[in-house]
């Protein structure tokens, strides 16, 4: 198998018009509108943003986004899906405390886009921080629920992919693990943290998502060899996780350091990629050991030679990536192959 990652500097509203390849998935995590941190960065965007009028200023912030949700929509093929990232703010401005809850606003765009809304996931990182208690203590009624929380918000267009009917080895060798189904399809997730700290670069912090993340999305909703778009790339974890599946990608990212960086991480990624083959086949191998101990497993993965559950995984290969290299410069575009 062959995979190519594209990597575009460019600001995501002009998406509609770029020359790309259709994508298959979108798995994102925009700047969230009114979250202190991305306040300068919806600014530039839109000169009109004023924080003390913080209704207006939120529409205004997610009329930017929406420009980027069209342009998704442009390239999605017909039955595609489209996992958004999504943090809810509060805020007090002018003295008055409220949430603004994106989750809410972009499901909305993508229902006025005709898309279909699929199940949504809640999920939060694991902390050991003692939680932040806003209001008036211990006094009700007006203290305020601590957000640490975020959602994944699922949207197909359109109907069911028909593309698929033709592909159906390929489908089965996509399979993912049954005590994987069991936790990655549930609506609440639990995760531990990404790399927030970032070197060489304009922004301390990077704001990425757990790897964890955008890797179980792909292999939930995609298939090997389809294309995964992450028009909000940042530090490129979403890049990552569609090459350690085996599945190409498109990265969009306005900032050049964090194109530099995921340009680098791409590129040395063999080894990760390789361990992180490795630890997945070896939670596989200690499911089997703990289950046979109460019960039969009936079916064996032939390519793996590892037994499995259901039918279904009988054909399952994790591809192992052998190498990366980069073949062109701008945009850049990074092949993979695998073994
Ligand atoms: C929440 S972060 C995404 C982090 C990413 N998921 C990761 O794991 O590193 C949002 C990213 O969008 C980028 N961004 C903001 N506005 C943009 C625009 N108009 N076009 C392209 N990228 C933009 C920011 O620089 C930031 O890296």
């Amino acid at each position: 198998m062959r995979t190519e990652h594209i990597i575009h500097e460019t600001d995501a509203r002009s998406l509609g018009s770029l020359d790309i390849p259709q994508v298959h998935l979108v798995v994102t995590s925009p700047p969230y509108p009114m979250i202190e941190m991305w306040d300068e960065v919806f600014m530039k965007m839109n000169g009109e943003i004023v924080l003390s009028r913080p209704i207006e200023a939120f529409e205004l912030m997610n009329r930017e986004l929406d420009k980027v949700w069209e342009g998704v929509d442009k390239h999605l093929i017909e039955g595609g899906i489209v996992c958004v990232n999504i943090g809810n703010a509060t805020r007090s401005v002018n003295g008055s405390f409220s949430m603004f809850p994106s989750n809410v606003r972009i499901t909305q765009k993508f229902m006025d886009m005709g898309y279909t809304v699929l199940p949504e996931i809640i999920w939060r990182k694991q902390s050991t921080a003692p939680n932040k208690f806003m209001g008036s203590g211990m006094l009700p009624p007006n203290a305020y629920i601590t957000q640490e929380h975020e959602y994944i918000l699922i949207f197909r267009k359109g109907g069911m992919r028909q593309d698929l009917k033709t592909m159906v080895d390929l489908r089965r060798s996509s399979a993912y693990f049954w005590e994987e189904r069991n936790i990655w399809f549930s609506d609440l997730w639990q995760m531990t943290g990404s790399r927030q700290k970032l070197k060489n670069a304009s922004r301390e912090r990077s704001a990425a998502f757990p790897f964890e993340l955008p890797f179980r999305l792909i292999n939930m909703f995609s298939i090997k060899g389809d294309r995964v778009l992450d028009p909000f790339m940042g530090t490129g974890t979403t890049s990552l996780a569609a090459l350690a599946s085996c599945r190409s990608s498109i990265g969009i990212e306005l900032s050049s350091d964090l194109v530099g960086i995921t340009v680098d991480r791409i590129q040395n990624s063999v080894e990760e990629v390789q361990r992180i083959r490795a630890a997945r086949l070896d939670k596989h191998r200690k499911f089997v050991e703990t289950r046979q101990q109460t019960k039969e497993i009936k079916h064996v993965a032939e390519f793996h030679k590892m037994p499995v559950v259901t039918n279904q995984e009988r054909m399952i290969w994790i591809d192992e990536l052998e190498e990366v290299s980069k073949i062109q410069d701008s945009p850049v575009i990074i092949e993979a192959t695998y073994k």
